[in-house]
């Protein structure tokens, strides 16, 4: 199955009962294996977590550590860009040059590198003096 069709399987799958936005993620290890993962709403709604930081949550408990290549896709006029909140967890575990594709459930995809996604992140090099 492709990375785009496991995140589409995933996304039937999402707890989106407030917002009603179902969001797939999959993403390929540096072993080549694939995880996937999808939002997970909560009543009390700042408890809620996306797709992407289920699928790294599931990367890093098999014991991958570096992301390689990532794809998320919803049901949305244009394809699904990643919170701020998962543009640093990404960068956590991604390189730079790291290609994320954001797509629609229609087959809409736009492709972006993770540094393009997010620019002048705040890293290690930062913690670098302490
Ligand atoms: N969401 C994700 O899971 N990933 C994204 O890239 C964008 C937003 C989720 C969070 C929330 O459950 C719902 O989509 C609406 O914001």
């Amino acid at each position: 199955m492709s990375l785009k069709d496991k995140a589409l399987a995933v996304r039937d799958n999402a707890y989106a009962p407030y917002s009603k936005f179902k969001v797939g993620a999959a993403l390929i290890a540096e072993n080549g294996e694939t995880f996937v993962g999808c939002n997970v709403e909560n009543v009390a709604y700042p408890e809620g977590t996306c797709a992407e930081a289920g699928a790294i949550a599931a990367m890093i408990a098999s014991g991958q550590t570096q992301l390689m290549e990532v794809y998320i896709v919803a049901d949305a006029p244009m394809p699904v860009s990643p919170c701020g909140g998962c543009r640093q967890k990404l960068i956590e575990f991604g390189a730079g040059h790291v290609p994320v594709t954001m797509a629609t459930v229609s087959g809409l995809e736009q492709r972006m590198t993770l540094a393009d996604l997010m620019p002048g992140a705040f890293t290690e090099e930062h913690l670098e003096n302490t």
